[in-house]
């Protein structure tokens, strides 16, 4: 029999504790609706395959199901998520796929999704970094040339650093600052939101932000490094480039 690992035991705990009650993690579909429309209506296809990796218990695919986006297969590693999503939805959405299954290594084909979507998920696999090494690795086999990796996230030094490795070469980037969340202790944290789209371009330069429009935050300080680290790296692509 398979043993659990600390990690599904940890998540499987959490939503039992849940018990159905939703927590939303770095931001909700209203504060990304604008930026996910947008990108979702540069891609070819107009009914888009989008991969919700790490679903947990959040409202954001029933969301976009319900503003058009029908086509979403959701995935999570614990069973108990799932089968309360399954409950939840399955009647009232029907074309919506909610299956148990690891992000870091899927069972789909190669150039599956036009849309990879990850809300929280690769954040909350770095604190064991070849987690997120290999789901990064899933992102860049399972997106369709021309598709787009949507990541909402916190950001660490391991994480940009990341994204910045992997995304390189035939993907273009870019990085949008998000409004200011709370967490568990009323602290203000700072989500991010990274698109990246996958191409045949190269070595592309990052599209980042004006740190300045973001400095009365209280999270105006790590806004300011964010945007000194793009930089830096689009100071490398260019040399690369050339
Ligand atoms: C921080 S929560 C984010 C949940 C949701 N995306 C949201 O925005 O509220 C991380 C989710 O990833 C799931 N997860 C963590 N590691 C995973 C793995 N290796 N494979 C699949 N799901 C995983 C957890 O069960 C949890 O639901």
């Amino acid at each position: 029999m398979a043993t659990e690992s600390p990690k599904l035991a940890y998540w499987e705990n959490y939503f039992a504790q849940c018990k159905g009650k939703v927590y939303e993690f770095y931001g909700n579909y209203g504060t990304l609706r604008g930026a996910v429309r947008e990108a979702l209506g540069a891609l070819d296809s107009q009914n888009p395959t989008i991969l919700m990796a790490g679903c947990g218990n959040s409202e954001i695919s029933a969301e976009m199901y319900d503003d058009g986006f029908e086509n979403i297969t959701n995935i999570d590693f614990s069973k108990i998520c799932i089968e309360e999503m399954l409950r939840k939805h399955s009647k009232k959405r029907p074309h919506m796929k909610w299956l148990e299954m690891d992000m870091t290594k899927t069972s789909f084909p190669e150039a599956s999704f036009d849309v990879v979507f990850d809300k929280a998920g690769l954040y909350s696999l770095m604190d064991e970094k070849l987690c997120g090494i290999k789901f990064l690795g899933e992102v860049r086999r399972l997106t369709k040339l021309g598709g787009i990796y949507i990541c909402v996230t916190l950001m660490t030094q391991d994480l940009i650093g990341l994204i910045f490795r992997v995304f390189r070469a035939n993907w273009e980037v870019s990085f949008a600052v998000l409004p200011v969340e709370k967490n568990d202790h009323g602290q203000a944290i700072q989500p991010f939101l990274i698109i990246a789209k996958k191409t045949k371009s190269g070595v592309a330069q990052i599209g980042g932000f004006d740190h300045k429009e973001f400095s009365d935050r209280p999270t105006g300080q790590l806004v300011e490094a964010v945007a000194g680290m793009l930089v830096e790296e689009n100071k490398e692509r260019l040399e690369k480039g050339k």
